[in-house]
């Protein structure tokens, strides 16, 4: 069967900012950078994007278009090597645990999405009482793995209708829903009092910030927030055609995917600092301080719905692109039928993800790896092992094994020979594939799973 392609430039940039965009730009940035010297991680975190996360992005996008097949075809045949096949086979399986954990905090969103609309989370007075309420609801196991259930189905439905009719068409009508909405979001944050002084708070440069474990934190988040690693990059460029790009969608799509973060924490801190409150970190900043702080502002119904919708929205472009490289895995090497891969790879992902659906409540007290409960030991896993092999794989995989010379030839493809005219551009792509980005990873990978101490 011929394989499909995305049907235009426009859509393919928008599937795979849809993919990068997510709760980790929305939920996740703007806790980190307040919380890791403001400004001064926002420096390290594009010193990450720079040497790391532009050039994994571009390699697993090149890869994907070269070898027109998912992650495990496409890494053995560049790779030319059954070791290679493996790894390759590694990220689709990285993607699909990615799905199935992200399904189940998805599912709280769209549970919270639906209070929201019901109006419940703008009668609160006292942060007790938020927590009361979500504890309530969290603590209910039916509750979580209900909306993780229907969470996937909309998106299994939105993959059921394949490429282009489905990836690509319900990407360019949420990615726009999306900026509206958060257009309309930080607009409202600054009408808010004392805005202005509240972005000192993720603003102010603190230098003592700048560690080791702040730079494992900036490249964690790039890795995680570009996509990168978990086969989806390989699976979204494998739908491209040669006419396409890759360098200018790569630079419209970082640049879409970093302004979101930095919009995003300006309206969280707008709004949050309104009401004087300190911004918490994980769900209690989502699920607690949010719910409180639109109990106590004026048109704190329409707020409480526009953020869920936001939040929501972003999860389903990313829930999709986390289970299509897995889908792509049984059509192209299992010869399965699209519609059946579809329904088995969300039947499995909700599977394993009823686990983390119920990791804070009936499986509250099982803790693995260390001290983390269920959800938090899927999320070390992908994030500090499986993401960081599969990103330093895609770039060590194009700078040693298939070659930057056949690299580059893929990647001028679509630019009208202006890569192969720009010898910066070439230079700082071959520097970064063969040796900064995979280094780095190293010494940031070997930090992380505690080598150094
Ligand atoms: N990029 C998504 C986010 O920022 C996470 C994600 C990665 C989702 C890979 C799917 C696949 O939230």
């Amino acid at each position: 069967m011929r394989r499909e392609h995305w049907g235009s430039q426009l859509g393919f940039i928008l599937a795979v900012a849809g993919s990068a965009i997510g709760l980790a730009n929305i939920w996740r940035f703007p806790y980190v950078t307040g919380s890791h010297g403001g400004a001064a991680f926002i420096l390290i975190y594009l010193i990450c994007l720079i040497f790391i996360g532009i050039p994994a992005f571009i390699a697993e996008i090149t890869i994907g278009r070269k070898a027109q097949q998912n992650p495990s075809g496409a890494f053995l045949l560049l790779g030319r090597s059954n070791a290679w096949g493996w790894v390759g086979k590694c990220t689709v399986l990285t993607g699909f645990i990615v799905s199935a954990f992200y399904s189940a905090v998805a599912g709280w969103i769209l549970g919270y999405f639906v209070e929201a609309v019901g109006g419940s989370l703008i009668h609160f007075e006292t942060h007790a009482q938020a927590n009361a309420h979500y504890q309530t609801l969290i603590e209910t196991p039916w509750w979580g793995i209900s909306f993780h259930a229907l969470f996937l189905f909309v998106c299994v439905l939105i993959l059921y209708l394949g490429v282009k009719s489905g990836i690509e068409r319900f990407n360019k009508i949420l990615m726009p829903l999306l900026f509206a909405i958060l257009i309309i979001l930080v607009l409202k944050g600054f009408a808010m009092p004392n805005s202005i002084q509240s972005l000192s708070f993720l603003l102010k440069p603190d230098w003592s910030m700048i560690t080791p474990a702040a730079f494992l934190v900036a490249l964690g988040q790039s890795f995680f927030t570009l996509s990168i690693g978990q086969g989806t990059l390989v699976t979204y460029g494998s739908y491209l055609s040669k006419k396409e790009n890759i360098i200018t969608s790569t630079l419209i799509i970082t640049l879409m995917d970093t302004s979101v973060s930095l919009f995003s924490s300006l309206a969280v801190f707008t709004i949050v600092f309104a009401v004087g409150i300190a911004p918490d970190q994980g769900p209690s900043l989502i699920f607690n301080t949010f719910p409180l702080v639109f109990s106590q502002i004026a048109g704190g119904y329409f707020l409480s719905v526009m953020f869920f919708a936001l939040v929501l929205v972003a999860a389903i472009t990313s829930e999709i692109s986390a289970l299509e490289p897995a889908i792509a895995y049984l059509c192209d090497a299992w010869k399965w039928k699209r519609h059946q891969a579809v329904i088995a790879c969300g039947f499995a992902s909700f599977l394993l993800g009823v686990p983390c659906a119920l990791s804070l409540s009936v499986l509250k007290d099982v803790h693995l790896l260390g001290d983390r409960n269920v959800l938090e030991t899927f999320m070390f896993l992908c994030s500090n092992i499986l993401i960081p092999i599969g990103g330093f794989a895609a770039v060590v995989l194009l700078g040693w094994r298939y070659g930057i010379k056949d690299s580059f030839e893929e990647i001028n493809y679509g630019t009208h020979d202006h890569f192969i005219k720009n010898s910066f551009l070439q230079t700082y792509l071959k520097v970064c594939f063969r040796y900064v980005s995979p280094l780095l990873i190293v010494v940031v990978f070997l930090q992380a799973i505690g080598i150094f101490g």
